[in-house]
C-alpha cells in the first residue's frame, strides 16, 4: 500500500498567500496543512508516500524534508496543475502495481484514515471514497448509492437537484484498475483530468466502489475563511505546553514554544499556539489565534486570527478573523502626514 498526497495545484482563491507559497504549506495551528496528511497516512501503516508537487516544488520538498519522518517520501512533479485524475496519471511509475491512497494535501480529516482504511482492504473494493453529509449539497461533489447501500452508483458535481446530501472528501483508495479508468477518460470542461470522471468509469465498467462515512469535522483549506475554520477546529484539541517563563496572565489552553518572550502586561486566553522567539508586549492574544515563530506584537488585541512568521505588527487596535501572511508589517505611524500608508500585494483584502 502506498499514499499520493497531492500538494500541487495554483491556490488562486487564497491569493496572495499563494504568489509565495504552495497553499498546502500554510500553517494551521502553527504546522503546515500538508503535514496533517503526512501524519494521517503514516498512522495508517502506510509508510511509501509519493507527494505530487506543482508550481513551487522546491518549497514543499524542503519543508517536508526538515522533518524526519517515518516513511519514505518521493516527489513526483505535475508540472501544470491538469486535475486530480492527471496527478494519478503522471505517478503511474512511482505507484506501480500497489493499492494506494490518495489525499488532497489541503485537506484535514480529524479522524484520519485508519478506519476507512479498513473498510477498503475488508470489503475488497476496487474503490472506496470518503463521504460526509453536507447541508449544501448543491455546491459540492456528491454520490447517489447503490439500492443495498453499500456501493456508489453514480458521482455528479455540484447537482441542482441532489440525488443525496453526501459531500465527496479528499481522500480515496484505489486498487491498481484505476491507471486504466485515468487513461480512458477525457478532459472535462475545465480541462482538467477528473477523479469524479475516472471513478465513474470504474462503475460503468462493473467496477465496485465503496463508501465510507467521515463522522468527525472535515476541512478543505481552499479559501481564506476554511483556514480560519480549521485553525478554530484543531486549536480546540490543543493540549497546553507553555516552554518559557513569563509573568503574563494566561488563561485556557496555549502553547508557547522556547525563545518567546511575553511581558507581564500581556493577557494571553487560550485556545491558542504562539511560535518560537516571538516578542509579546503589552498585548491581548484571543482565543483561537495562532502566531507564527519570530514574530514581534506590541500594543495589539489579536483574537480568532492566523499570523505567519516573521510578522510585527505594532499599535495596531483590534485584529480579528484575519489571515496575515509572512514577513508582514502592521505598525501605526507616528510621523506627517498621517494616514493610512498601505503597501499591499495583489488581491490583497483590507477591511478597515
Ligand atoms: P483544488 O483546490 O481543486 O485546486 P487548486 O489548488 O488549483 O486551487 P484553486 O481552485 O484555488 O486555484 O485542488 C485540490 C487539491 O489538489 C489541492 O491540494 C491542490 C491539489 N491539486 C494538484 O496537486 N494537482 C492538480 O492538478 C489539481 C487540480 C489540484
Amino acid at each position: 500500500m502506498k499514499a499520493l498526497i497531492l500538494s500541487g495545484g495554483h491556490g488562486t482563491r487564497l491569493r496572495p498567500l499563494t504568489y509565495s507559497q504552495q497553499k498546502q504549506l500554510i500553517p494551521v495551528a502553527n504546522k503546515p496543512v500538508l503535514f496533517y496528511a503526512i501524519e494521517d497516512v503514516i498512522e495508517a501503516g502506510i509508510h511509501e508516500i509519493g507527494i505530487i508537487v506543482g508550481p513551487n516544488k522546491e518549497q514543499v520538498m524542503e519543508t517536508v524534508r526538515s522533518v524526519d519522518w517515518d516513511a519514505e517520501i518521493e516527489f513526483i512533479y505535475q508540472g501544470e496543475p491538469k486535475g486530480l485524475a492527471h496527478a494519478i496519471l503522471v505517478a503511474r511509475d512511482y505507484l506501480g502495481d500497489d493499492d494506494f491512497v490518495m489525499y488532497l494535501g489541503d485537506n484535514i480529516l480529524r479522524e484520519g484514515i485508519v478506519e476507512h482504511l479498513k473498510h477498503f482492504k475488508e470489503g475488497n473494493f476496487d474503490a472506496s471514497i470518503l463521504l460526509q453529509e453536507v447541508p449544501n449539497p448543491q455546491q459540492f461533489g456528491v454520490a447517489e448509492l447503490s439500492e443495498d447501500g453499500k456501493t456508489i452508483r453514480r458521482l455528479v458535481e455540484k447537482p441542482k437537484v441532489p440525488p443525496s446530501n453526501l459531500a465527496l472528501v479528499g481522500i480515496y483508495f484505489f486498487k491498481p484498475v484505476i491507471h486504466e479508468a485515468v487513461e480512458n477518460i477525457k478532459p472535462s470542461w475545465r480541462n482538467e483530468l477528473e477523479i469524479t470522471d475516472a471513478i465513474q468509469w470504474l462503475i460503468d465498467h462493473g467496477y465496485r466502489v465503496g463508501w465510507t462515512k467521515v463522522t468527525g469535522w472535515w476541512k478543505d483549506t481552499g479559501k481564506p475563511e476554511d483556514i480560519l475554520d480549521a485553525n478554530r477546529l484543531i486549536l480546540d484539541d490543543i493540549k497546553t505546553d507553555i516552554r518559557i517563563h513569563t509573568s503574563a496572565r494566561i488563561h485556557g489552553r496555549v502553547a508557547i514554544g522556547e525563545g518567546t518572550v511575553i511581558d507581564g502586561n500581556t493577557v494571553i486566553k487560550g485556545p491558542a499556539v504562539i511560535g518560537r522567539n516571538v516578542k509579546i508586549m503589552n498585548s491581548y492574544i484571543g482565543p483561537y489565534t495562532s502566531i507564527g515563530d519570530n514574530c514581534i506584537i506590541e500594543n495589539t488585541e489579536i483574537e480568532d486570527s492566523i499570523v505567519l512568521e516573521g510578522s510585527e505588527i505594532r499599535n495596531a487596535g483590534r485584529i480579528v478573523e484575519s489571515l496575515i501572511g509572512r514577513g508582514v508589517k502592521i505598525i501605526n505611524g507616528t510621523s506627517h502626514p498621517f494616514g493610512r500608508k498601505l503597501v499591499i500585494g495583489d488581491n490583497s483584502r483590507l477591511i478597515l
